[in-house]
């Protein structure tokens, strides 16, 4: 699908409750938002008569009756519907403000147009206060349809784009509605940490953060300038302290003058010193400091090696240990080779973590969470998500709808492999074989939730062997207390779990799983000091706004997508 420019429909929900026949400018800026003049039910009708300053970017610009006056579509952002604003010949020159993409702010008149046109309302303009002025011949985004793909590789100017801007209005709708939901529910907000010692996953998909790197590139390019000392200057720095030494000696046992004494002692000092400089800098080496072969991390940044964290799930236990109901809500960053339109290297995560809880509460929670947001964009993103509609994915809305209005189906894993199974009995075909005991793939995923089901899925009580050291054990000790919600256009939203509280059970399980007992010393002291039954999920915040959009590539719903290769700005 490709970007469109024209002007998508416009939505009563958007509007300002009441419907004054004044305009009120922004609180922080000189002008009026466009939102609060074509976001009203009456479209701005209301408001004809009254004297605006608005500001915006073109998206068209027309020059008409033989050059005597020009329209301009006006978008500032706040909103997906554009203002028309007519300029007269007589207040500007037109064709410096035709081009898309160019500036303006402007004084003018709200008027109502003649019968037969789409716009409810019009701005005639008074005065044009500014312009910032577009070469269309350098623009790199014109007003022509251009792909979202061909857009990946403009992040600096894609947010003039009515798909961008209008995602970035749904992602910020989903932002609120995720506190809005969790402080209704009196979750804490925490801030866990974005360097981290501790890999949550166990899956080794860390980025590591090390100064080790630039620090021995500074100091190769410093040794260049000014090279280590050679042993001969060093011996002869030696040799001249032992000089100045001798010459103290001397001094004091000629019972020299006080003076003469300190003056030497100063000069002996000095070439200490100079030694002492000498002696370090020759122990400097160009390289990666290594101790017994490996590299010697005590001398990185953090004396120690650290990461960037892939959850904050271990760290936010802590507080959900002591103050019950918590989240976090951050970035989170994985270094998997993974090229699909589903993953990114740094993406943001949803993380609740609730205390006295158990699987079947985190199941509650992640459904209702999901439903809420639903029903939010439902109401306050309608014009965005008409525009998602139009342009993209027919069937969103409706989407949102059912989502919101459906309860969930509930199936085992085990459950879920019988169900596929029998449909590869019955003639379906997936890439990865289906039997007990696989991670369910993407193909797997999909097929349950768009196919077979057609609304979510939350498939629980997953193999051990698939699934993280942190899932508590279930009684048939085969399986663990996980969970996944599956939803249509995505599969995977949400993974959760019960988190395993029994002391000496995770011991067991982190040693079977081959990781190393001393970094997770910490996490265990929660089982070992108050334990407490309690779960926890996270949620793929791009993967939501992919699920409510309809968009196809998750690289087009962050701002700044980074994935294997890319990392532009
Ligand atoms: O299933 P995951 O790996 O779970 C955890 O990290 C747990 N520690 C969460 C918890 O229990 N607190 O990741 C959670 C979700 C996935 O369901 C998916 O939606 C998203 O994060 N996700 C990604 N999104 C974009 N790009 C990637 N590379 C992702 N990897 C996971
Ligand atoms: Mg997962």
């Amino acid at each position: 699908m490709a970007e469109t420019d024209q002007a998508p429909p416009q939505s009563d929900q958007l509007a300002a409750m009441n419907l004054t026949d004044s305009v009120e400018k922004h609180a922080f800026s000189d002008r009026v938002l466009i939102r609060s003049i074509v976001g009203r039910p009456d479209g701005g009708a209301g408001l004809s008569g009254q004297k605006v300053r608005a500001g915006g970017w073109v998206k068209t610009g027309r020059e008409q009756g033989k050059g005597t006056f020009a329209f301009l579509e006006l978008n500032d952002g706040s909103c997906p519907a554009n203002l028309q604003v007519i300029v007269d010949a007589g207040v500007a020159v037109l064709s410096k403000l035709v081009a898309t993409g160019t500036c303006v702010v402007v004084d003018g008149i709200l008027k109502v147009p003649p019968e037969g046109t789409r716009q409810k309302i019009e701005l005639r303009v008074e005065k044009v206060v500014s312009v910032g002025e577009v070469d269309p011949a350098k623009y790199p985004i014109p007003k022509t349809k251009l792909t979202l793909e061909f857009l990946r590789d403009h992040l600096h100017l894609r947010s003039r784009t009515n798909t961008i801007a209008a995602l970035a209005r749904i992602r910020n709708a989903l932002a609120f509605a995720t506190h809005s939901f969790f402080q209704e529910h009196n979750f804490l907000y925490v801030h866990t940490p974005i360097i981290t010692t501790s890999d949550c996953e166990g899956a080794g998909e860390m980025f590591q953060v090390t100064t080790l790197i630039s620090e021995s590139e500074k100091l190769e390019r410093e040794l260049i300038k000014s090279p280590p000392p050679s042993e001969a200057e060093i011996e002869a720095a030696r040799q001249l302290v032992s000089e100045r030494g001798e010459a103290v000696k001397q001094l004091k046992a000629a019972k020299a003058s006080k003076s003469d004494i300190t003056a030497s002692v100063a000069e002996l000092n000095k070439a200490k010193e100079n030694l002492s400089k000498l002696e370090e800098r020759s122990k400097l080496k160009p390289g990666i400091p290594k101790k017994d072969g490996k590299i010697d991390y005590t001398q990185d940044f953090f004396a120690r090696q650290a990461f960037l964290t892939v959850s904050g799930q271990l760290q936010v236990e802590t507080y959900a240990c002591a103050v019950s109901n918590v989240y976090t809500f951050g970035p989170t960053f994985r270094a998997e080779q993974s090229h699909t339109s589903r993953h990114l290297a740094e993406f943001w995560m949803v993380e609740p973590e609730i205390a006295f809880a158990d699987l079947q509460d985190d199941m509650k929670c992640a459904e209702a969470y999901v439903k809420y947001m639903c029903n939010w964009l439902l109401d306050k993103c309608l014009d965005d998500m008409e525009f998602m509609a139009k342009s993209y994915d027919k069937g969103c809305i409706d989407r949102l709808k059912m989502v919101a209005s459906t309860p969930f189906v509930r199936i085992t894993y085990t459950e879920a492999v019988e169900l596929l199974e029998e449909a590869v009995k019955g003639g379906k075909k997936f890439e990865n074989e289906v039997k007990w005991g696989i991670d369910l793939a993407s193909e797997h995923e999909r097929f349950l939730t768009e196919v077979k089901f057609q609304k979510p899925v939350i498939v629980y009580n997953y193999p051990k062997g698939i699934k993280a050291f942190y899932m508590r054990l279930n009684d048939d000790l085969k399986t663990v207390a996980a969970m996944d919600v599956l939803v249509p256009k995505v599969g995977e939203l949400i993974g959760g779990s019960q988190r395993e509280e029994r002391y000496d059970v995770i011991r067991e399980r982190i040693s079977e799983m081959g990781l190393p007992l001393e970094p997770y010393e910490w996490y265990l002291d929660l089982r070992r000091f108050g334990t407490v039954k309690h779960c926890g999920f996270g949620l793929g915040f791009e993967r939501m706004i992919l699920f409510a959009t309809g968009i196809d590539n998750i690289r087009d719903v962050i701002p700044f997508p980074r994935y294997p290769g890319r990392a532009d700005l």
